[in-house]
């Protein structure tokens, strides 16, 4: 492949500078249900994480290797011998590896985080990508905040990285202040002037510090950029990281204006959209291009009376093209297993028998309390079951006394590694009691930063899906819980946010980790 071709290679980030954000942590079994998708959706690259940052983090590049069918597992690795070592040794189970070699090539970050002159970055540019291709046929180095280097050493760089071995080389524009005619500019100098240019795949990876990060990827493309770094719902660090679906559809709806392709089966990004929000419990803006819960919505009379009359008076691309599917009502209280086994698989989910049946029987109660029982219900059930799989806490049992009298009170039964606790705790208000109650069992010195419900369909009877964020020694986790009754979705809540910091690994990434 070459910036003649075509084909947009997709790389997606979203396991490892998607995970960089603060609170996005993900465990192992989350990250490889992740991967999966990523691999269905027909995903080039899958970078897995940065192994030597933690052992959690060596482990889930490990396990996202082992499981990996056909997509190129990447590890991050800086420009040293033990990073390499770490992700050759993480990625050795993949069918097809690469290595993703880095280090700072801007005057600022030589000087003031490299504390190196020019030339023995230089070198290290050298001696990495060798040394990593002494690994792995696949090496992708990076100049970080390559859009701030002088570009008679970044052209130095890029041509000392091609003749080292990289076969991909990449141009962040780490902390998004690139413009879009500014970012392809640089892309096309660098295929210009580099000798060995044609020897490998220009790539770009944009932050959204100004909200550029998805027109400075493509004007990339334009100027001849192969590689588009992204991840889903645009998660990562401060503004995050350029959305994928976005990229992938603006590609394919403007294909007139961009004739290029990607390999991007785009009916799975609703739930993979959906499924990055679970895991990390990021709720999408409703706003939100491509996969907001307004982006295909027509409030105004106008509008729906043209949408009515011809939908592309209002649509540019149809729900159906990114899997956003009209909300069906699908099973009732009498529907059976095989029914619902169906729908479960029709969602894209494939559960075992033991997960199934739980969550047979959560539908079932669902049903019972809710007349209509919509996709969206049985996505987030589904979500939640499988997420509360390996929790050492649990929900068991919760009853609330609230109303204008007050005191409120909430008596909570939980399990925590197979013990059963339950206690009554007074609060200001339900919500107040209930967390009040489970502190009460789980000692914890967390801090709430962040309490938030949405309504998962319409109506009073609809699913609530709760976010709480909790703090604890500079760590952030958020956890999501849904349930037809708001305090039992923010007592799962608030539950799986503790267990992800009972399992939250030692995260601190090793000093010069990447933006
Ligand atoms: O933003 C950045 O520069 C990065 C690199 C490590 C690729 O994430
Ligand atoms: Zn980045």
């Amino acid at each position: 492949m070459s910036s003649q071709s075509n084909r947009v290679v997709i790389f997606d980030t979203t396991l490892r500078d998607g995970e960089q954000s603060p609170g996005a942590s993900m465990n192992l079994e989350e990250k490889c249900r992740i991967a999966a998708l990523l691999e269905d959706m027909g995903v080039d690259v899958i970078e897995a994480g940065f192994p030597i940052a933690s052992n959690g983090d060596f482990e889930a590049v490990n396990a996202v290797a082992k499981q990996s069918r056909r997509a190129i597992i990447a590890g991050l690795a800086r420009a040293t011998r033990a990073d390499i070592d770490r992700a050759a040794e993480a990625l050795a189970p993949a069918t097809r590896k690469r290595i993703h070699t880095f280090i700072s090539t801007s005057p600022l970050h030589m000087k003031y985080k490299l504390q190196m002159e020019p030339d023995a970055v230089l070198q290290a540019v050298k001696d990495s990508v060798s040394y990593a291709r002494s690994k792995v046929d696949d090496v992708e180095w990076s100049a970080e905040d390559g859009s701030r280097t002088e570009h008679d050493f970044l052209c130095r760089c890029v041509e000392a990285a091609i003749a080292a071995g990289a076969t991909t080389i990449n141009i962040p524009d780490t902390v998004g202040y690139a413009v879009p005619d500014e970012y392809a500019a640089l892309i096309a100098m660098l295929i210009e002037r580099v000798p060995n240019a044609d020897k490998a795949i220009f790539s770009v990876h944009c932050h959204n510090d100004l909200g550029l990060a998805v027109a400075n990827s493509l004007a990339a493309v334009n100027a001849g950029a192969r590689q588009v770094e992204c991840t889903i719902n645009g998660l990562g660090e401060r503004a995050g990281n350029a959305a994928m679906e976005e990229i992938v559809m603006a590609l394919r709806t403007r294909a007139d204006r961009m004739p290029y392709e990607t390999g991007i089966d785009t009916t799975l990004i609703t739930r993979a959209s959906r499924l990055v929000s679970t895991v990390t419990g990021f709720v999408v803006q409703p706003n939100k291009a491509i996969v907001g819960k307004n982006a295909f919505a027509h409030e105004s009379g106008i509008h729906q009376d043209g949408m009515l009359k011809n939908a592309q008076t209002y649509e540019i691309m149809t729900p159906d093209s990114v899997g956003l599917n009209k909300s069906t009502l699908v099973l009732g209280k009498h529907s059976g297993r095989h029914a619902f086994r169906d729908k479960v698989k029709a969602l894209g989910y494939d559960l075992d028998d033991a997960r199934l049946n739980d969550a047979f029987k959560r539908f079932k109660d669902l049903a019972d309390v809710k007349k209509e029982v919509f996709d969206e219900d049985i996505a987030a059930l589904v979500d939640d079951e499988i997420l509360r799989a390996y929790d050492r806490i649990r929900v068991i049992d919760l009853a609330v006394v609230c109303g204008t009298r007050g005191p409120q009170t909430a008596t909570l039964t939980l399990d925590v590694d197979g013990d059963r606790k339950t206690v009554t705790a007074e609060g200001d208000g339900p919500v107040d009691a209930t967390f009040k109650a489970i502190k009460a069992i789980v000692e914890t010195t967390a801090r709430l930063q962040l309490y938030q419900v949405h309504a998962v369909t319409q109506g009073t009877d609809a699913q609530a899906e709760v976010t709480v964020r909790l703090e604890e020694n500079g760590k952030t986790v958020n956890g999501q819980g849904a349930d037809t009754d708001t305090l039992v979705a923010s007592a799962k809540a608030y539950v799986t946010a503790l267990n992800k910091l009972l399992v939250k690994r030692e995260k601190t990434a090793p000093a010069g980790a990447g933006a």
